[in-house]
């Protein structure tokens, strides 16, 4: 058995050395599952892996999630290999927690990298935990008590500005939520809940609550809480969606990048302390 981490950048992502039989057997998945969570994001490179065996790898790290396009979700905008959920992936332009559109978000997302864009579309990854660590103390306690509207549909207005009818009935159809603006982990740690979903801060007039969740973009995806990964063919990259936001750079829609995804169900909500609450 190898096993052998890397950091990629000082507060987040690290790159695992290991072989395929390794990553397979389980024999590491409870260490890979807290190494994902101490460092936000995890890069396997040098294994070619087919769909049973990131189904396998994927079961190593918890329960494996479902989604209504199944268990290999295809990262595609070609209607042939993605033939409902196409229209979805406009929403990885912006920065984001995967489904801030339910109460429990998935843990863990891992992708594989099948076909690459020709120029663009790396994936950039940003540490919501040492976003929150190193704010100010006046502003955590400015955010500690705020929640935010999140409408999926406000993720998508970046990359499609004049959606057609039919793209803005496919993203309305996700429940709007209200979720706290600061993420209390069972663990004790805390980071934040920001993504280009958030929409309204509840209570605050609409220009200022904007206005702060813009500044709190700009602070969390700084450079320092920031891994850009340039993806080859075969790469596997996870993240923990609970203290990761994410997005894609800028591609060719058309240019045929296809990544497969899997996701490892979640158990933590956005609001532990809450009911679940409808905007
Ligand atoms: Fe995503």
């Amino acid at each position: 058995m190898t096993f052998k981490v890397t950091e990629l950048r000082p507060r987040i992502g690290s790159s695992v050395e290991t072989d395929l039989e390794t990553l397979l057997s389980g024999a590491v998945g409870d260490e890979l599952r807290a190494l994902l969570q101490a460092r936000g994001v995890l890069l396997v490179r040098g294994l070619q892996i087919d769909d049973a065996q990131q189904l396998a790898f994927t079961r190593t790290l918890g329960p494996i999630g479902d989604g209504d396009a199944g268990t290999i979700y295809k990262v595609s905008f070609d209607k042939r290999e993605n033939p409902t959920h196409a229209d979805y992936n406009y929403g990885n332009f912006s920065w984001h927690i995967d489904r801030t559109d339910t109460d429990v978000p998935p843990f863990a997302s891992i992708l594989t990298a099948k076909r690459l864009a020709t120029r663009g579309g790396e994936t950039e990854f940003a540490n919501t935990y040492a976003a929150y660590e190193d704010l100010p103390e006046a502003d955590k306690q400015l955010i500690d008590a705020l929640r935010v509207v999140h409408k999926l549909e406000s993720s998508y207005r970046e990359s499609v500005p004049s959606p057609t009818p039919e793209q803005l009935a496919t993203w309305r159809r996700h429940a709007d939520k209200v979720h706290p603006l600061v993420w209390r982990h069972r663990s004790g740690r805390k980071s934040l809940i920001t993504s280009m979903s958030g929409t309204e801060v509840v209570g605050m007039p609409a220009e200022q609550g904007a206005e702060l969740l813009a500044r709190l973009m700009v602070w969390a995806t700084q450079p320092a809480y920031v891994y850009v990964h340039e993806w080859r063919v075969g790469d596997i990259v996870l993240w923990d969606n609970t203290g990761v936001m994410h997005r894609a750079r800028r591609y060719d829609t058309t240019c045929g990048r296809l990544m497969h995804r899997t996701t490892v169900l979640g158990d933590e909500p956005f609001d532990p302390h809450g009911a679940p609450l409808a905007a």
